[in-house]
């Protein structure tokens, strides 16, 4: 299991994990329907990853936006899940987004790779010079709030947003 880039490698497992995110029940987060919308939207699965990239290194940015690195969590050729890393935070991702936003596929969770991404995504964090790593979730996504806190979060405390969302804000300190 490894973190990798986005890469047309993956191109086949991808497209099944969009499908499972598609077809899952419940009220999707956020994140879930970010990336979702991005890949619908795109016209090719190379313009898809070649625009994931270049929006770490600050290209095509949406108004507002920072630079942003996508990883994908893989288990030799199969997608699991994928994780959102902002080199900054804005006003609006101290309150909403945070640093971090992780997803995993609907077939895969609860096995314990929810734990896993967040744990190799400290690291990625601290290589883009990010010591405090601000990670949120919604009050109600107690999978979520696991895994933060078993990964070293210590809640700052929860806070109701414009969009009269309540989320829990934590801190996971690096060393
Ligand atoms: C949140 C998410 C990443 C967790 O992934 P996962 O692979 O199921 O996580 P894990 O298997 O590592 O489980 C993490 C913990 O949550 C617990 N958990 C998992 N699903 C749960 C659920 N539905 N209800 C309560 N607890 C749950 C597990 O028991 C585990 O607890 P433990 O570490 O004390 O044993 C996954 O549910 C997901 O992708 N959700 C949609 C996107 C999302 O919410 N992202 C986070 C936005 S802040």
């Amino acid at each position: 299991m490894k973190l990798v880039l986005p890469s047309i490698k993956y191109e086949q497992s991808f497209r099944e994990a969009m499908e499972e995110f598609k077809q899952a029940e419940g009220k999707k987060q956020d994140i879930e329907l970010s990336l979702v919308k991005r890949y619908d939207e795109s016209t090719s699965f190379t313009e898809f990853v070649e625009k994931l990239s270049g929006e770490a290194e600050g290209k095509f940015l949406k108004e507002g936006y920072v630079p942003h690195t996508i990883f994908w969590l893989v288990d030799n050729e199969k997608f699991i899940g994928w994780l959102d890393i902002r080199h900054r935070l804005t006003d609006h991702l101290r309150e909403v987004g945070g640093h971090i936003g992780y997803a995993i596929r609907p077939s895969e969770r609860g096995k314990g790779n929810g734990n896993k991404i967040l744990e190799l995504a400290l690291p990625k964090a601290k290589e883009l010079g990010i010591m405090s790593v601000l990670v949120t979730c919604k009050e109600d996504n107690v999978a979520s709030a696991k895994v933060i806190e078993k990964n070293g979060g210590v809640l700052e405390d929860m806070r109701t947003h414009t969009d009269g969302i309540t989320r829990r804000r934590y801190w996971i300190h690096l060393k």
